[in-house]
């Protein structure tokens, strides 16, 4: 039996996991496992996207704040996990702009009231879920395992701290941990917030689509179960201490991915005999771009790939259609 205590399980990459790490069981036949999800249940969380799982006799859900030290060691000791996965975190880069503060809490205090109680726990694995903005930003080439991290925005500052306290608890008290680093995700159960379910979202409710700047920013998209089982190869496979690039190498411009978004929603809708009208370019709106707005995040997932196997099943293509079809089916509902 192995016990997982996943944290921010509610929101969209973790709740994807929690139902990925069923689904894998499930197909080996070996349902030997317990996961705990603790989610603060922030304006990010949504009990929607794990609905289906309330009824697993090996599944329990716990309101709880990563930052509340008492409470996360009561956790701790009760179910004694075997594997940390840290996914809890304030994740959008807007809202770091406009305060940080929840940002150091969450990101940075969250992440070490997890390390303590996992030092003073047997744990076998903490996995930090991380981010390629931690290393800034980068207009050719592409940043390794070993770059200089180099954030520019509170977001990624507060990311970068969190990792930089995770490699620090395996230097001084040799704690089990991996931290993993992945590009822009996409699939179902984003919030709308974020660029892709905002463009179909918005091309679904005929709203005009804010686009920073000129659109040109880069960026590299990865479908969220690809990453997910990039997390669990990681879990079940990676060498103890190390940190883990995971991408797709499905780059593209900013102003790109909306065009192409737009396109496929009307095209989508059109199939299943549903109206497309008023779904076109001309809801794009430039607006004022982001305030020190990367330009490029570039990372390789060759570490992955070579060591451990990895590879990405789900091109951008094949991704948008299963994410414009869950948004256009079930999407709607979540807020
Ligand atoms: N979305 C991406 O493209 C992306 C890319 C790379 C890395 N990441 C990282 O992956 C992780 C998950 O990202 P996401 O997109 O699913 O985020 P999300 O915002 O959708 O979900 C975050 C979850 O954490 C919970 N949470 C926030 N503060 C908490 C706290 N103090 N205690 C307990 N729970 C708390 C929220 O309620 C929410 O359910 C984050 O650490 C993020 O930095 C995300």
């Amino acid at each position: 039996m192995k016990r997982y205590l996943v944290t921010g399980g509610a929101g969209f990459i973790g709740s994807n996991f929690i139902r990925y790490i069923f689904g894998n069981n499930k197909l080996t036949g070996n349902e030997n496992i317990n996961i705990v999800n603790i989610d603060k249940l922030t304006y990010a969380g949504n009990l929607e996207n794990v609905k289906k799982l309330e009824k697993k006799y090996n599944y329990t859900f716990i309101q709880e704040d990563i930052c509340n030290r008492n409470s996360i060691r009561d956790i701790f000791n009760f179910y004694k996990p075997d594997y940390v996965i840290n996914f809890a975190a304030e994740s959008h880069v807007d809202r770091s702009i406009e305060s940080s503060t929840e940002f150091i809490k969450t990101n940075v205090l969250g992440t070490q009231v997890l390390l303590e109680c996992s030092l003073n726990s047997e744990i076998e694995k903490f996995i930090q879920i991380s981010t390629d903005e931690v290393y800034g930003s980068i207009e050719n080439g592409f940043f390794s395992e070993e770059s200089p991290l180099k954030p520019n925005n509170p977001y990624a500052a507060s990311k970068a701290s969190g990792d930089l306290l995770v490699q620090s608890f395996y230097n001084t008290y040799g704690l089990p941990s991996i931290i993993t680093r992945s590009s822009n995700n996409y699939g179902p159960c984003q919030h709308k917030e974020k660029l892709i379910p905002k463009v179909i979202t918005n091309c679904l409710e005929r709203r005009k689509i804010p686009v920073y700047g000129n659109g040109i920013n880069v960026r590299d998209w990865i479908y969220v179960t690809d990453h997910c089982y990039g997390i669990n190869k990681i879990l079940n496979k990676g060498a103890i201490g190390e940190v883990y690039n995971i991408s797709s190498n499905d780059e593209k411009r900013n102003i790109d991915i909306v065009r192409i978004i737009i396109n496929k929603t009307k095209e989508i809708l059109q199939n299943k005999g549903l109206d497309s009208n008023g779904i076109s370019e001309e809801l794009i709106e430039f607006v004022e771009d982001r305030k020190g707005h990367d330009k490029r995040y570039g990372i390789k997932a060759t570490k992955l790939i070579e060591t451990l196997g990895w590879n990405n099943s789900i091109g951008l293509e094949w991704g948008l259609e299963k994410t414009i079809n869950w948004y256009i089916d079930e999407g709607l509902v979540v807020e």
